[in-house]
């Protein structure tokens, strides 16, 4: 029998609805248009509305999209990892919420935190449990309701993230399609630079957090910056290297969506020409968990059987990684 590997045969992605603008930031903070254009490449996000809604509601979407689109029933599903840093609650995790929701009755689930890099360390951590053969429908979430996490009276924070998402279903492949290798790296020396400090164990919520509005995101984005860049594109380099793929040979460059600039410097590093790189940073900001599953979903209909992609990303953490995949259907 030949090896089995663990390929995606499915991905669909939710957006909210809300467009909020450039223009319509630049009536709430100190802000313009070109600014944010021109140091991140985004020009609008979309936002979550609605008392009570979490981020649930875009996986949950997402993952009856996959269903119906793949034709599979969602009992079928064995497993539900969900990649996100605005999870629902605290506990129970969000994955058991989308399981409820969409009849994945047969599923077990959790959550994985990794803030920007969630869904590759979730697409690595599902392949082995179908590469094992243990788990035959492994479903991937990555998606963020940023807005709940986000300051909108800080303008180095909140112009660049957005609310979104996606899923991909992982099966066992005998073809050798699906993900062939990943790099995954953390470094905790830099978890000061991108983090929400209060809510969790060490600074649980009290009227003095609430005050100090320590319960949203907080980056140094020229630091962050600084470490992205570097890492995002070594990393990147090195997975390349270590499977003899030379530029020609990447099909599709699949960055996470944080800085135009980020993503520049990436495919220069790589050798990968603009029209490889899938890019909707524009559009939708950065969704943090939720940026390359719906890059995947946005470029699905040009993919085609045995491309080669490289899914790269870096965020809070640090945490940041790469992984190659051979993509495994024509879509059309
Ligand atoms: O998802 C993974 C994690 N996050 C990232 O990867 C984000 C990485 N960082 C970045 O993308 C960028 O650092 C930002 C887009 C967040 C900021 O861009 P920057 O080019 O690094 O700007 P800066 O923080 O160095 O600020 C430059 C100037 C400052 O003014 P002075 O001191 O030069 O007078 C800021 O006060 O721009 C000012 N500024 C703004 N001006 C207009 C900062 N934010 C804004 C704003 N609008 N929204």
């Amino acid at each position: 029998m030949n090896k089995i590997t663990a390929a995606i045969t499915g991905v669909h992605g939710y957006l909210p609805e809300h467009i909020m603008t450039n223009q319509e930031l630049e009536t709430m903070i100190d802000t313009t248009d070109e600014w944010i254009t021109t140091r991140t490449g985004i020009k609008e996000r979309r936002i979550l509305k609605g008392e009570g809604k979490g981020v649930s509601v875009i996986g949950i979407e997402a993952v009856k999209g996959l269903c119906e689109k793949r034709g599979i029933s969602p009992e079928e599903i064995d497993m539900i990892i969900c990649c996100t840093v605005t999870a629902d609650h605290i506990f129970p995790a969000t994955a058991n919420i989308i399981a409820d929701k969409v009849g994945a009755t047969n599923a077990f689930g959790f959550d994985l935190n990794a803030a920007c890099s969630g869904f590759l360390y979730g697409l690595a951590t599902g392949s082995k449990f179908v590469e094992s053969g243990s788990h035959k429908k492994v479903v991937v979430v990555g998606a963020d309701k940023m807005s709940a996490i986000v300051d909108y009276e800080d303008r180095a924070t909140c112009i660049i993230f957005g609310d979104g998402g996606g899923a991909v279903l992982l099966e066992p492949n005998e073809e050798g399609m699906g993900v062939q290798d990943s790099i995954l790296k953390s470094d905790g020396s830099g978890a000061q630079f991108l983090a929400q400090k209060a809510g969790g164990s060490a600074y649980p919520p009290t009227h003095e957090t609430v005050d100090a509005r320590e319960h949203f995101a907080r980056q140094d984005g020229k630091t962050v910056f600084k470490f992205a860049v570097t890492n995002m594109a070594d990393v990147s380099a090195e997975i390349m290297e270590k499977n003899n793929l030379s530029s020609g040979d990447v099909t599709w460059l699949v960055p996470h969506q944080a800085n135009k600039r980020i993503i520049d410097a990436t495919a220069r590093r790589m050798g990968v020409e603009d029209d490889k790189v899938m890019l909707n940073i524009e559009k939708y900001g950065n969704t943090t968990s939720g940026t390359i599953p719906l890059c995947l979903w946005e470029y699905e209909n040009q993919l085609k059987k045995g491309d080669n992609l490289v899914l790269a990303a870096f965020g809070g953490g640090f945490t940041w990684g790469a992984i190659y995949l051979k993509w495994a259907y024509n879509s059309k």
